[in-house]
């Protein structure tokens, strides 16, 4: 029989092409989302990609009775990747409540129902911004964190440190927080990609919209840093390689080769790229031409940062593959899909 694996978030950006290379390893996956920014009709693209249509519940996973009725139902679940999460950094500044209670009602949720019901495992997401602005560069695992710049970056760290005393009280449940860097791209099927709702405030949706004219002109926010071009840097991961990495530890979890009960690792590609390579890039890739313009920086944004990736290359044995064209062009060819362009 297949391990089933419960994805929550599995219809947003990152979960859904983790639920299509989760099933394409041959595992059951059960999604869970509320659909809170996300569309049912993912579900129905995952199973065009893979012939396999996930089972899915809609649902908040805020109300704790929601959960464990869940997991009275739904008694195989062998491990869990947690993505659902709110993430406008912006958006959390000003509605601190409503992010804290959701990313943290939700984990706490979960992970009592792990405790109750017997669920060994979980993956979570975390993300680089846990490293703030640090000094010495590429990051390891064992640079220290720094106090968040933003609500939302402080969820990501208190789940952390959640998880982390949940397992350390907890018999038999493990955990791996995987630290995300960039993620950016869509599955090369350009059926599932990443949907912001309005306004873009991440760099490549804006540069797709830009190119396909729904934004007038993309503005790089400074190039008065201390960077080659004067531009930020950035370490993109492939979103296709960053859902592998969730396969590999879903599958360290359940063959019991992690060294501990609670794990963390860096996820990208240990290469950092300044925006204005990112731009050449794009245009070089697909042959678009980008209206962009240099205007002043944006606030709380950090000058540089990029992945030792190390330890997820040696211990996990993952390791990104895909190069920054061939991802840009997968974004470009979702974007296109999505606004009937050929
Ligand atoms: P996303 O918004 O596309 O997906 C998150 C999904 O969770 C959405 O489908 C949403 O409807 C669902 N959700 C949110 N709250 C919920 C709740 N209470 N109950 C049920 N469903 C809920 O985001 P994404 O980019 O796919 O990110 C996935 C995870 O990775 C998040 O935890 C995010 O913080 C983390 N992360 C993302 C990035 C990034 O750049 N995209 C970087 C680092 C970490
Ligand atoms: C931000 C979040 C991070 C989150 C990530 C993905 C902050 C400080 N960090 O990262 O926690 O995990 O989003 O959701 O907000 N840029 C432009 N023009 C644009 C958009 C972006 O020049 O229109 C530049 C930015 O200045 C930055 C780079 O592009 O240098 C990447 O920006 P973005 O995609 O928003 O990601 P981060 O800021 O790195």
């Amino acid at each position: 029989m297949k391990n089933q694996i419960l994805v929550t978030g599995g219809t947003g950006y990152i979960g859904s092409h983790t639920v299509v290379e989760l099933q394409q390893a041959g595992f059951d996956v059960v999604i869970v989302d509320n659909l809170c920014n996300s569309k049912a009709e993912v579900v129905d693209n995952i199973e065009k990609i893979t012939g396999i249509r996930p089972q899915f519940e809609c649902f908040d996973l805020t109300e704790r009775q929601a959960v464990r009725d869940f997991f009275g139902k739904y008694k195989q679940i062998k491990a869990i990747i947690h993505f659902a999460a709110l993430k406008a950094v912006g958006e959390s500044v000003s509605k601190p409540l409503e992010y804290y209670r959701n990313n943290l009602t939700a984990l706490m949720n979960i992970l009592e129902a792990m405790r109750d019901f017997g669920v060994p495992n979980i993956v979570f997401s975390s993300s680089c911004t846990v490293y703030g602005q640090p000094e010495h560069l590429p990051v390891t695992e064992s640079t220290p964190r720094l106090p968040a710049e933003s609500p939302y970056g402080n969820t990501k760290a208190i789940s952390e440190d959640i998880i982390r005393d949940f397992c350390k009280a907890t018999q038999g449940v493990s955990a791996i927080a995987l630290r995300y860097f960039n993620p950016i791209g869509a599955h090369p099927s350009a059926l599932i990609g990443e949907a912001p709702v309005g306004v873009p405030n991440n760099l490549v949706p804006y540069i797709t919209q830009t190119a396909a004219g729904i934004r007038q002109q993309l503005s790089v926010f400074g190039n008065d840093y201390n960077t080659p071009d004067g531009t930020p840097i950035r370490d993109y991961i492939n979103v296709v390689d960053l859902s592998k990495a969730h396969v590999v530890a879903i599958n360290r979890l359940l063959n019991g080769s992690n060294k501990a009960n609670y794990e963390y690792f860096n996820i990208g590609t240990g290469r950092g790229l300044s925006v204005m390579e990112l731009v050449n890039a794009f245009i070089k890739s697909t042959g678009v031409d980008l209206n962009y313009k240099i205007v002043g920086r944006r606030a709380g944004d950090i000058e540089k940062i990029w992945a030792d990736t190390s330890l997820a290359n040696n211990e996990l044995g993952w390791k990104a593959e895909k190069n920054i064209e061939e991802t840009l062009l997968s974004a470009w060819n979702w974007e296109k899909n999505v606004r009937g362009i050929k």
